[in-house]
């Protein structure tokens, strides 16, 4: 019972969308609260396909109060094309989600500022999503981004706007960029944008605040994973956001007192997308070969994700920062016709996670491998179902990880799931 936050134990993708629409059925609200349209959170309904970036999966479920809190950075026309896409395929969007006053604004220049920083030959691109997301957060923690709020005092925004023009004009200059940026156009087309926005505009904490006081559910969906946090992750290779739980309490204006709760989402392997350090990758045709059966491709971008095996000292840190009550395991299937799994159990002589990304490069895994199951787990819907050998699978990344394994998913459908009967998770459902 109460409020849950569901978010990603690793890099990302780790199937929080798929576990968001499921659990969503038993809750009232469902808020997104940090990042922006450069998550792709993926999930199947029957034959229909839905990858949501900016407005939380809950808005699947019919009732269902979706979101979107001051922690996020909404880049207007990606979220009004959002809205359209999903109205077009049948779901009632317009009346059901809130979007914070308090979020800040992304504007396409803040693309081209990330195109400059990821260009520079003196860094090591982090290979972003290129949405513009990192400089959103920058102008935010600079003091001088523009807010939802903001842009219904016309005045107030046009002069917050012009001065945030010239910063970026003359950065633009320094940094002899030539594409021409038409400032004022974009300012209108804003106001514009606005416009359509406002019906669905409020203060997101008193609506998540008021809807609590009411005895109603809430379940806050992250994006990204917590090895992408800005504080927690492998630093400089992250985001921008605060991924890991802490985010929910200041992206949504919820206190910690109000959340009973924190499941993390894991594959039965890892993988990454982009630049950064990944100690269990794996190279070459074994990689492939997950990325193959997991069909490892990004959600956003199309790009292919590095793969390599389940990493327990990750896990134990991720849960250490975000106090994991549960995992649910995710892809189980992807390894059915695998004759040994490797699990990475310890980085050779480190007991903590290496706070520099060079410290993490030269950690060494060790492994323990686990015979594989070499059968179908796919769908699979009763853990009595699954071999024995998958069990014991399950039963290793418990004990080795130290949270229980609450929930299996054995494939992107709804019903692909198994809920394990007398687990905790199944108790706050
Ligand atoms: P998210 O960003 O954490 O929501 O995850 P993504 O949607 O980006 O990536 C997860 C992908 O795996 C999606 O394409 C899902 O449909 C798919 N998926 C989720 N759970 C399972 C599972 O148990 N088995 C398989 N085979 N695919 C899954
Ligand atoms: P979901 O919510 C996986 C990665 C990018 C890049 C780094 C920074 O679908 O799990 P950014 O554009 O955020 O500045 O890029 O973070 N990244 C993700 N990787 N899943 C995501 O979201 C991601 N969002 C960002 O690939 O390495
Ligand atoms: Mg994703």
């Amino acid at each position: 019972m109460g409020n849950l936050i569901v978010l990603g134990a690793q890099w990302g993708d780790e199937g929080k969308g798929k576990v968001v629409d499921l659990f969503s059925e038993k809750f009232s609200v469902v808020v997104r609260y940090q990042g922006g349209h450069n998550a792709g959170h993926t999930v199947f309904i029957g034959e229909k396909k839905f990858v949501l970036k900016l407005i939380p999966s809950g808005i699947l479920r019919p009732g269902i109060q979706a979101v979107i809190g001051n922690g996020v950075v909404v880049d207007p026309k990606a979220l009004l094309e959002e809205v359209e896409t999903l109205e077009r395929a049948g779901i009632d969007v317009k009346s059901r989600l809130a979007i914070s006053n308090r979020a800040h604004v992304i504007f396409p220049f803040h693309r081209i500022v990330e195109k400059m920083s990821e260009g520079r030959q003196d860094r090591v691109p982090i290979g972003t999503t290129s949405r513009g997301i990192g400089p959103c957060y920058e102008d935010k923690t600079g003091r001088r981004g523009v807010r939802i709020a903001d842009l219904y005092e016309r005045e107030s925004f046009c002069a917050m706007y012009a001065s945030l023009a010239e910063d970026k004009q003359l950065l633009a200059q320094t940094f002899n960029i030539q594409e021409t940026i038409d400032y004022e156009k974009i300012r209108d087309q804003y106001l514009q944008f606005a416009d359509r926005l406002r019906p669905m505009v409020c203060d997101t904490a008193q609506l998540i605040h008021d809807a609590m006081e009411a005895g109603r559910r809430v379940l806050f969906e992250g994006a990204q994973g917590s090895m992408l946090d800005v504080d927690h992750g492998t630093y400089p290779f992250v985001t921008s956001s605060s991924a890991t739980a802490g985010g929910a309490c200041t992206g949504a204006g919820v206190p910690p007192t109000r959340i009973n709760a924190v499941i993390g989402v894991s594959k039965a392997y890892a993988t990454r997308v982009g630049s950064g350090p990944f100690p269990t990758e794996l190279e070459g045709e074994a990689g492939e070969r997950i990325r193959k059966a997991g069909n490892e491709f990004g959600a956003v971008t199309g790009r292919p994700r590095r793969c390599g095996w389940f990493d327990v000292p990750l896990l134990r840190y991720t849960s250490m920062i975000n106090g994991f009550t549960s995992l649910v395991i995710t892809k189980l299937d992807v390894l059915d016709q695998f004759d040994e799994i490797p699990v990475c159990i310890e980085y050779r002589g480190l007991k903590t996670m290496p706070a520099t990304f060079r410290g993490l490069e030269d950690a060494e895994p060790v492994y323990q491998t686990l015979p594989g199951w070499k059968s179908e787990t796919r769908g699979l819907s009763r853990y009595d179902d699954l071999p024995e050998r998958a069990r014991d699978y399950l039963r290793f990344l418990s004990d080795r990880t130290g949270v229980e394994v609450g929930c299996i998913s054995t494939g992107p459908e709804r019903d692909e799931t198994i809920l394990i009967e007398g687990s905790k998770l199944a108790a706050l459902l």
